[in-house]
């Protein structure tokens, strides 16, 4: 009998109950789910986690072959100086599915230039003659070309739009313009009408959007972070909103979450603020990857989407 720890808030028990025990019946594993307090620590083969779950010191689970994050984002563990085990993130089609639909929605908000419209319906015909720009006609780029990031830009494309991706290593992606390193950053901000950021919060990507990286981007550029809320300095974010080199920012991460009420990001008429929505893990689609995940481990074979600790994701 595989035994297996659901460290993830309570509340989201019921969500994954049925889930991973199917799951676990489909991928032929042996496998009884326990919650926080119900068995021995050092009795636990698995811990399946989330940040936001009551384990917060791995130093008892002696026994446990691997932590397996139900999120995408590791950087509430990833430096746990009692997490000896491997260490696995999520990358899961529904999450997938969910940050491709909401980096495309809000891409087509400002492309489509939807705010002006919706807020001028006033009985005045504002046609100005002008033909609007196709999608091929604007530049979004894509920070991050990971799971996410890459399937997004993939997304992208296939809507038409010219798309640049920048990532550490060097990447190949169909009808994407790839760039890597700190030229590569440059030149893709200098073309970025709109930017989309799916990058990780590690120590090489914070405030990684500073007064110096946003002066160059195109005047009025839109910004919409999905990532994680230490991408940007936000002070040098209000300041760009303020003077008009940013023209929008879309928000969906932040420092601190809830993001504080008296934030000045809130009453910002050029932000729209997301309450951390853009892609949830979904209990069956990431059930089928905790439960291949301990099938590798039972049989030897290395584990899926392992995190690199040094790297930090
Ligand atoms: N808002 C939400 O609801 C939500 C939901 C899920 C995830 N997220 C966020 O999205 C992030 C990305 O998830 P993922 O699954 O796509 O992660 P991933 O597969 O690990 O991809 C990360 C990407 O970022 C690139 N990268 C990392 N450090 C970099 C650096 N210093 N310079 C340039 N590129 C760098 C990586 O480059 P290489 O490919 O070269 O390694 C990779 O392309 C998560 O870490 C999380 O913070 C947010």
């Amino acid at each position: 009998m595989i035994r297996v720890l659901f460290a993830d808030k309570a509340e989201n028990w019921p969500r994954y109950e049925a889930a991973l025990n199917a799951a676990f019946a489909q991928a032929g594993l042996n496998a009884e789910v326990f919650q926080p307090g119900e068995a021995a620590p050092d009795s636990i083969d698995y811990i399946v986690y989330s940040p936001q779950g009551p384990v917060q010191d791995f130093t008892p689970f002696t026994r446990a072959k691997a932590v397996l994050n139900l999120w995408a984002g590791v950087e509430r563990v990833v430096g746990n100086a009692t997490l000896t085990q491997p260490l696995c993130r999520m990358v899961d089609a529904g999450l997938e599915r969910g940050m491709v639909e909401y980096a495309t929605g809000h891409v087509l908000r400002y492309h489509l230039g939807l705010d002006a419209t919706l807020a001028q319906q006033d009985g005045i015909w504002r046609h100005d003659g002008g033909v609007p720009p196709l999608a091929r006609n604007r530049s979004v780029v894509v920070l991050g070309l990971g799971a996410l990031g890459a399937a997004c830009a993939h997304a992208l494309v296939a809507l038409g739009f010219d798309v640049t991706g920048w990532s550490r290593t060097q990447k190949e992606i169909t009808g994407v313009a790839c760039l890597s390193g700190p030229d590569g950053l440059n030149q893709a901000l200098s073309r970025a009408e709109i930017l989309v950021s799916i990058l990780p919060d590690t120590p090489e990507t914070t405030d990684l959007l500073n007064a110096q990286t946003l002066a160059l981007m195109p005047k009025g550029a839109a910004i919409i972070n999905p990532g994680r809320g230490t991408l940007i300095d936000d002070d040098a974010l209000l300041a760009a909103l303020n003077t008009g080199q940013i023209g929008h920012a879309t928000l969906d991460v932040f420092r601190i979450e809830p993001l504080p009420p008296e934030h000045p990001y809130w009453a910002h008429p050029r932000v729209t603020v997301t309450p951390h929505i853009a892609a949830e893990s979904r209990a069956e689609t990431a059930s089928e990857v905790v439960a291949e995940n301990i099938r590798r481990g039972e049989a030897g074979e290395p584990f899926l989407y392992l995190v690199d600790r040094a790297r930090g994701y």
